[in-house]
């Protein structure tokens, strides 16, 4: 297993939810930690902790935190790309803004980040990308069409970023979990109890970290109900 101590981990959506906890669970655990937040809502810097602004529908926001990671830490060992919108778009719908703002949030967001970070894993020789996609990026469950094909592309994503990073001792996993419960499913029609908890996420990204160079995870799928997937 590799040790956490000085390793480097950039946690994007960092101020709530699966995010949130993924900072929390790195920093009691030894990693260093670069949160991307839009609003750090009481997330404040440590030593072993800095926040600056993401905002995943712009570039230059991606640039700029990758690049203060670098200069504040003088290196990238993970990524770990939280940062996401379950805006609603059926099939159906004329109107195709929802499409297109999942479509940069959850697609491109993460694409831009591994793409800017990919350069500094190579460099480590043991780099990570772990994307939080979905079980909605293996099947589709309900109407909204747009998460689960932004989910879907993150799935393809994260095998595209294997091929690209194999050779230089990148690992990339699509981890995809059922219902969570954060701000994201306040909606949902499911027992809010028997959801994954933030916390139970954070610690298989911990473990998806550790885990050497000849024990890689492709895919996680992570149920919290009877369903058959993949
Ligand atoms: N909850 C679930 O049931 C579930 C299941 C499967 C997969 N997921 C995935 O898990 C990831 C985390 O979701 P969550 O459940 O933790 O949801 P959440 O509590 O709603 O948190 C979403 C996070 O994404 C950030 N975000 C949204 N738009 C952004 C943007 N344009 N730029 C940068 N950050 C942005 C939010 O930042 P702000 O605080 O600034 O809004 C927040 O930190 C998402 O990719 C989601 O699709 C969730």
């Amino acid at each position: 297993m590799l040790e956490p101590a000085d390793r480097v981990v950039m946690v994007s959506g960092a101020a709530r939810g699966i995010g949130r906890a993924t900072v929390e669970r790195l920093l009691a655990a030894g990693f260093r930690v670069s949160a991307g937040v839009r609003e750090a809502r009481g997330l404040a810097p440590t030593e072993r902790l800095m926040v600056q602004r993401y905002d995943a529908e712009s570039l230059a926001s991606a640039e700029a935190w990758v690049s203060g990671t670098v200069a504040r830490f003088g290196a990238v060992d993970a990524l770990v790309n939280a940062a996401g919108i379950n805006t609603r778009f059926a099939v159906t719908d004329a109107d195709e803004t929802a499409l297109d703002q999942l479509w940069a949030v959850n697609v491109k967001g993460p694409l831009r980040l591994s793409r800017l970070v990919l350069p500094h894993l190579t460099a480590c020789g043991v780099g990570r990308i772990v994307n939080v996609a979905s079980l909605s990026g293996k099947r589709v469950a309900n109407a909204n069409a747009g998460y689960a094909i932004s989910k879907f592309a993150v799935v393809a994503l994260t095998q595209a970023l294997r091929r690209a990073g194999w050779d230089d001792g990148v690992r990339a996993t699509a981890l995809c979990p059922g219902f969570v419960e954060t701000d994201m499913t306040v909606s949902a029609q499911f027992p809010r109890a028997e959801m994954s908890k933030p916390g139970d996420l954070a610690a298989m990204v911990e473990m998806l970290l550790r885990l050497p160079n000849t024990a890689v995870v492709a895919e996680l799928l992570v149920n919290c109900r009877l369903e058959m997937v993949g």
